[in-house]
């Protein structure tokens, strides 16, 4: 018993230390979408509060309209340590977005920010990693999340990672800032916020 329970704390902790500090080259982050409006646009770090930021479509949330809002730089930090479980579907990884401030300079991690009465998340980038959301580019640059785990099924099925593209374009209200922002649905269904648009988020390197 002794031996299997330290067993258990060594791989809990071994998968809680996995460092994701390989850093990729800078690229901007472009929608694609069906909707003419919003195809092409690409994603800019929204204020949300103190050292917080969304992702917000570039073109709609401009003070001086027409200009849009510049696109910004973003990296992906992958692992040498984290297996890759399908290559096509893209390495495990963080999204990450350098915060400057003043006299500092942080790499913050993408998470999801889960609102327990919706089923529309908010893509957020947090100073620390305690939040951030394990996600993938695959081999055509689309942005995903993957799971190994189908709970649409009775029973839930386990096995082969999949990958989800479930983005979406909404106009979302986060610590008072509404803007139109980049968003994932939690689920197959479809997103409850009636402003959501669908769009698929390509890596385009800079
Ligand atoms: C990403 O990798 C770079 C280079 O190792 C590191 O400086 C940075 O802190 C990492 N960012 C995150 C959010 O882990
Ligand atoms: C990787 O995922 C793709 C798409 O789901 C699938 O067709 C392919 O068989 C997977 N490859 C491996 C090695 O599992
Ligand atoms: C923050 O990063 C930018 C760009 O990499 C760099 O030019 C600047 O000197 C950095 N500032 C600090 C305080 O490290
Ligand atoms: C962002 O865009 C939304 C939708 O067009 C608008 O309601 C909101 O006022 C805008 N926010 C800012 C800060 O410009």
């Amino acid at each position: 018993m002794k031996l299997a329970l330290s067993t258990l704390v060594f791989a809990f902790a071994a998968s809680t230390i996995a460092q994701y500090d390989q850093e990729s080259n800078p690229f901007n982050l472009a929608i694609v979408s069906k909707d003419q409006t919003i195809d092409g646009d690409t994603l800019s770090a929204c204020h949300e509060g103190a050292a917080i930021e969304s992702l917000c479509l570039s073109n709609s949330n401009s003070t001086s309209k027409p200009d849009p809002i510049p696109a910004t730089v973003f990296h992906f930090n992958t692992s040498d340590t984290v297996v890759t479980p399908n290559a096509s579907l893209g390495a495990p990884g963080y999204l990450t977005y350098l915060l400057r401030g003043g006299n500092f300079n942080v790499s913050e991690a993408m998470g999801l920010d889960i609102n327990p009465t919706s089923n529309v998340a908010l893509p957020l980038f947090w100073p620390s990693t305690d939040r951030a959301a394990v996600v993938s580019f695959d081999s055509n640059d689309f942005l995903n999340i993957q799971n190994y785990v189908v709970d649409t099924v009775n029973p839930p099925v386990s096995g082969e990672y999949r990958a989800y593209y479930r983005w979406y374009s909404c106009t979302t209200y986060y610590a008072g800032y509404t803007y139109v922002t980049l968003s994932w649905v939690l689920g197959e269904g479809k997103p409850q916020n009636p402003s959501c648009v669908k769009v698929n988020v390509k890596r385009v390197f800079v």
